[in-house]
């Protein structure tokens, strides 16, 4: 690896770490509460390729609750639920929070939830379900948040997985112009399921209500009674302990549960909160996102509260409720410090509120830095953003599998040059090379894969829930040595990183991660479909959305309704939030000689860059009428947004 010299405290922090990692993150751990401290911070002979803290004892909620409230401060506010489709805000200081989530653990430990049990959480934004994520902690249980915008199948694929003794849900969610009964969508997962919870704790919302039956426990009257019981205490947990199973894409249907370590999510979770973000304890700190992702578990919940910091949980959307001038609403109402947004919510709002008007209107002097991530930060949105905002905006990258960033601008260790498109430098744990596809390291300035070397730090994944083979498999066996994170990118002169594209089947819609092959899972269950493929194609607002191609069975008729079912089975199967709207039907799908679907070219022509016809192609006609197809779908869009216009 490069050396880039010496800059800042940045680049003292990241050579310190470089010449003895064991003493960087044995220094990290001393910052948070242990039961038993652990005498080895690392252990290469653990696991799959070693254990963090393995003969430390602590407990995730005692960090992320009690410490604060042990060390006198209760009286400070520690989460904000900020709701504009309720018109509600509700806030719990330090003690209050200990009270609700010592309820419903209690609650949780009554309908017979024990350490290493899992808890499947479908929630909409709202304190319950972060009250049930630390309940599950202070118990020792494993909870598996399932993110709302997803139907009953996916739900159904996480429960026979996970298999939980409790699913904790709620009567609805609410999203702009319409309610979300997450109750039936519950009752049909758990009859798809092979696995059945014991029980399924609702919380009934005043603003529709469901009906209750056998398996179900009414939240509010449970936790009624928990409330003025002895405080039940966190029980001591090995650090190598699974915190929580986070399910997230990988290249089939079946998504991939990234497993999360007690000990090392607190500690690198805790030590990134002031090094990476640059937030003291007392200030608030905000995450735009869901605690369906990964996002909203490190940095809704948990890193702001290991940190003593006040968290926000927005239930709203960046535009539409009401307006474009929201996150300034929110962020001058609750005085938020920091804020972490998806670049795509920035445009949603640069696209509703081009030259910032609705900035104006509020106070942001104290506001000092916005972070970016989820998916490529373009420049444009950036220097809107920093023309407007005045603080500086930093895009910074990491996945599910991490927890945490792999390269940022650290605000808190002081801030390198800002360069647009690089979501900055590696963070100390990281030691990141382009690999060629042989796996050699290729010099600076390269397009390549990026890959992490070997160990990953405190945080990342130690394995797949129930896929240890898959682990190794998906991540550790295409570059030995190193981790391989699919991602494409260049390693500048500086130490700076671009990411540029996924190297496997993964798209990125609005933020949020998919798989196009499980798209294509279920597009090819339609029972008129032979054939068909999916592909990301660039959106203005979303970064990208799925596009499907189709060919018909010959036997299957004429139906001109089939784009319109494939559409439909999409919702109903994966849910809302895979956000596939246009379906195209063509004679024969473009392949390579060995039966190898064109996938890569039809995403240039769809995106309309520059695309050559692969030597190894079948069948040119096929890729050319595909482009035909595509040009006929283009033509009509700009027609019907014309005919809007007007
Ligand atoms: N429960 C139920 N449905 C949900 C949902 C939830 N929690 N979240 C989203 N959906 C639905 C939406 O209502 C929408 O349904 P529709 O097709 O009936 O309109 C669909 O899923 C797609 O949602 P989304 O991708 O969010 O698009 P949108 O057009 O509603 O909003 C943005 C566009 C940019 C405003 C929105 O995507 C956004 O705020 N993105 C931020 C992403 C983010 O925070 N990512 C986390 C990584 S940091
Ligand atoms: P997720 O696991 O949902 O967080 O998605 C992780 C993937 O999102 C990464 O592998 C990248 O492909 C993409 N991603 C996340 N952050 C960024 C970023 N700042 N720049 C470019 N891509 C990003």
């Amino acid at each position: 690896m490069a050396d880039f010299g010496h800059r800042t405290g940045y680049d003292r922090n990241y050579a310190r770490w470089r010449a003895d990692p064991l003493a960087f993150w044995q220094d990290a751990a001393r910052e948070v509460d242990w039961f038993e401290p652990p005498a080895t911070t690392f252990d290469p002979a653990q696991g799959i390729y070693g254990r963090w803290f393995p003969d430390g004892t602590l407990n995730t909620c005692h960090n992320a609750v009690d410490r604060h409230v042990e060390a006198g401060h209760g009286d400070r506010l520690a989460l904000i639920h900020d709701s504009p489709v309720t018109s509600r805000v509700r806030r719990f200081t330090y003690g209050e929070l200990r009270r609700e989530v010592s309820a419903m653990a209690h609650v949780m430990s009554d309908l017979g939830v024990r350490m290493g049990d899992r808890v499947i959480i479908y929630m909409p934004m709202i304190p319950e379900a972060v009250f049930a994520m630390l309940a599950c902690a202070r118990i020792g249980a494993i909870h598996s948040v399932v993110f709302g915008g997803f139907a009953s199948h996916e739900l159904a694929v996480r429960i026979d997985d996970a298999t939980p003794k409790l699913v904790v849900s709620a009567s609805c969610g609410i999203e702009p112009g319409r309610i979300v009964e997450y109750k039936p969508l519950l009752d049909e997962a758990v009859a798809l399921a092979h696995h059945k919870p014991d029980r399924c704790l609702i919380l009934q919302r005043p603003e529709r209500t469901c009906a209750l039956g056998p398996r179900d426990v009414d939240m509010a009257a449970a936790i009624e009674g928990a409330r003025d019981r002895d405080v039940m205490p966190c029980a001591p947990v090995p650090a190598t302990h699974p915190a929580y199973i986070l399910y997230t894409s990988g290249t089939t249907g079946q998504p991939k549960g990234v497993v999360r370590d007690t000990g090392g999510h607190v500690v690198a979770l805790n030590w990134s909160m002031r090094a990476v973000y640059g937030i003291e304890p007392g200030e608030v700190f905000w995450a735009a996102s869901d605690i369906g992702w990964v996002v909203g578990h490190s940095y809704i919940v948990y890193g702001p509260l290991f940190a003593g910091c006040a968290t926000v949980l927005y239930e709203g959307k960046p535009v539409g409720t009401p307006d474009a001038g929201a996150f300034w609403r929110v962020i001058d109402s609750h005085d938020v410090k920091v804020l972490f947004a998806a670049p795509t919510a920035l445009r949603a709002i640069i696209r509703d509120d081009p030259d910032g008007l609705y900035l104006q209107r509020h106070d942001l002097s104290r506001f000092r830095f916005l972070f970016l991530a989820g998916e490529r930060s373009d420049p444009h949105s950036v220097a809107w953003a920093e023309d407007k905002l005045k603080v500086p905006v930093i895009d910074h990258w990491w996945q599910t599998e991490t927890g945490w960033a792999i390269t940022a601008n650290p605000a808190g260790l002081g801030l390198l040059p800002v360069k647009h498109g690089s979501p900055g430098v590696p963070m100390p744990g990281y030691a990141i090379d382009i690999l060629s596809d042989e796996g050699e390291i290729l010099p600076a300035g390269t397009l390549g894969n990026v890959a992490i070397r070997m160990p990953l730090p405190p945080s990342c994944l130690p394995t797949l829930w129930n896929a240890e083979a898959r682990m190794r498999s998906a991540y550790l066996e295409r570059f030995p040595g190193y981790y391989n994170t699919a991602d494409a990118g260049i390693l500048d002169e500086d130490g700076y990183v671009y990411i540029m594209a996924r190297t496997d089947d993964v798209i990125n819609v609005a933020g949020h991660r998919l798989s196009t092959g499980a798209l294509e899972e279920v597009i090819a269950s339609h029972p008129a479909v032979a054939e068909c493929a999916v592909v990301g194609v660039e959106d203005p607002l979303k970064g990208q959305v799925p596009w499907g191609f189709v060919v018909r069975k010959a036997t299957a008729g004429l139906s001109d309704a089939i784009e319109g079912e494939i559409v439909a089975l999409v919702r109903e199967r994966i849910g809302p939030v895979a956000a596939l709207k246009t379906v195209l039907v063509v004679d024969r799908l473009p392949k390579t000689r060995s039966g190898k679907i064109l996938r890569g070219t039809m995403q240039k022509i769809a995106d309309g860059t520059e695309w050559k016809m692969p030597a190894a192609i079948e069948d040119p006609a096929a890729l050319e009428a595909v482009t035909d197809t595509i040009a006929a779908h283009r033509a009509r869009v700009t027609r019907s947004n014309g005919k809007e216009q007007a």
